[in-house]
């Protein structure tokens, strides 16, 4: 017999050598930043997301450009392995922010639909306990033969093996560089230490290359170096006029 496995989900990870350099001096301008955010806008049981508080643009920070240059690096090699021809696409780094989840803290389960790869950068990881994993859930259970089979309330399966496995659950280790399709479901468990474990959030976004003399392919997003902001504004007059339309 043979079974064949078709369609894997592809997440890569790396271990950054010289990342214990880097260390302190990104913990110690994450804390400026998240002094300088303001208000707190997640709840308690939360992790604190610089995205959500307007810290969001890492990738300009001078204090990051070191790891900044390797989710660069590693997302040409990532995009490499997966088949992409390089020379047709522009890469962008979109959205960049830290994360600090203190005790009892976790990140619920999201996808980041606005980009299409992702990456996140273990800064600081507690070393005693259970810090929390990174789990990417499988949505399209291609091989559930009987929906919802392998759930607690039925435990329809004898073992989990990679026929069925219905998570992926990456441990945190400082200093890895992890990259993910950014469609792809996940986690951050939650952080069951006394220490912080501390992290960096990238989305990248991929285009068309930048060009003049050819057409956007069909399925890349057009160069936004092409783009035109809408500027009109609309007359408070037409507003109503529109308004008054759906209401006949
Ligand atoms: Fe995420």
């Amino acid at each position: 017999m043979a079974i064949d496995v078709w369609f894997p989900l592809a997440i890569y990870y790396t271990d950054l050598t010289n990342h214990s350099e880097y260390k302190n001096a990104f913990l110690e301008r994450i804390h400026t930043l998240r002094e300088q955010s303001g208000k707190q806008r997640t709840t308690e049981s939360a992790s604190w997301t610089g995205d959500v508080h307007r810290i969001d643009q890492i990738h300009n920070d001078p204090a990051f450009a070191w790891v900044t240059e390797q989710v660069e690096l590693h997302s040409l090699i990532y995009l490499k392995t997966l088949g992409h021809d390089l020379s047709k696409i522009d890469i962008y780094i979109q959205r960049s922010w830290p994360i600090i989840a203190t005790k009892g803290q976790y990140v619920a389960r999201h996808a980041h639909h606005t980009a299409n790869l992702s990456a996140v950068y273990y800064i600081s990881i507690p070393t005693e306990g259970y810090a929390g994993q990174t789990r990417f859930f499988n949505e399209t259970r291609q091989n559930e033969l009987s929906s919802g089979i392998g759930s607690n309330m039925t435990e329809g399966y004898s073992e989990f093996n990679p026929l069925n496995f219905q998570q992926a659950n990456y441990d945190p280790v400082e200093g890895r560089l992890l990259l993910f399709p950014s469609k792809q479901m996940h986690d951050v468990a939650a952080n069951e230490t006394d220490e912080e474990r501390v992290t960096l959030s990238f989305d990248l976004v991929l285009t068309a290359k930048n060009s003049e003399d050819c057409a956007t392919p069909e399925f890349l997003m057009p160069s936004p170096e092409h783009w035109k902001r809408v500027t009109q504004i609309l007359p408070e007059t037409d507003t109503e006029t529109a308004l008054a339309g759906l209401n006949t």
